[in-house]
């Protein structure tokens, strides 16, 4: 069984990151060969429209034809059973690696049907963990919260199954007093990072454990 967890954020051991290693350790916990992915170490483009993955008896049919940086991280989720997907929020959207990422994996999958149906043929079960500067009611006020439904909706088509967590208010910066953004208040948001970030963890880690039981199959580590 194996677990996979793809950053969509440049920076490698902050908010999104921290998240998705708590979302693998829960799942390793379940017994899941767990392994993180940063989507910014691949060089890779977005899909290109060449709908050889769509092409009749085609050998490259339901998969991407494209062959660069994305090729390795595409193939291993894949063979993934869990797959947990990981993005800040840049304005009001996933960033565009993660874009780009989703343009690769989901559009050969699905099938220009109606409806549109999937080709994917096992089950996985998977989730989206979006990180944030604003508040709950902020991501409500200018409508991130349609673009996060938007997305498990696909994500609960192509794949089958998808959960999202979202941590607001993050901690932007390593030091604010030498950032000029005068409208954070660098003491609420230590106060947000000590006390309401670590309970995200916690629903991180509970959720990497409640996919890999929801798989049904508690199994050995070995893949
Ligand atoms: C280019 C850029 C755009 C951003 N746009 C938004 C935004 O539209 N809404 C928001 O709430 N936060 C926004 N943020 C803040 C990040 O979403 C937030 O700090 C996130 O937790 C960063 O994730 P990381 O710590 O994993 O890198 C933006 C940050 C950057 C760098």
């Amino acid at each position: 069984m194996k677990a996979i967890g793809i950053n969509g954020s440049p920076r490698k051991k902050w908010n999104t990151a921290i998240l998705l290693e708590n979302a693998l350790k829960g799942a390793g916990v379940q017994g899941a060969k767990t392994e993180l992915l940063h989507l910014y170490d691949f060089n890779y483009k977005g899909c290109i429209s060449c709908f050889t993955c769509k092409k009749k008896a085609g050998k490259s049919y339901g998969k991407c034809a494209v062959k660069d940086g994305l090729t390795p991280v595409l193939k291993k989720v894949n063979e993934a059973d869990v797959i947990i997907l990981g993005s800040p929020i840049y304005f009001g959207s996933v960033t565009g690696e993660m874009r780009s990422f989703m343009e690769r994996l989901f559009f050969p999958l699905m099938t220009y049907t109606d409806p549109p149906g999937s080709l994917l043929s096992r089950k996985v079960q998977t989730a989206f963990i979006y990180t944030m500067g604003a508040t709950k009611e902020m991501a409500v006020e200018r409508d991130f919260d349609k673009q996060i439904a938007a997305n498990e909706m696909l994500m609960k088509r192509i794949l089958g199954a998808s959960e999202t967590l979202c941590s607001y208010d993050t901690y932007q910066f390593e030091d604010y007093s030498k950032v000029y953004a005068p409208r954070f208040d660098p003491e609420k948001k230590a106060k947000v990072r000590a006390e309401v970030f670590p309970i995200d963890c916690e629903k991180a880690f509970e959720l990497g454990t409640r996919l890999v039981r929801s798989l049904g199959r508690k199994s050995v580590k070995s893949l």
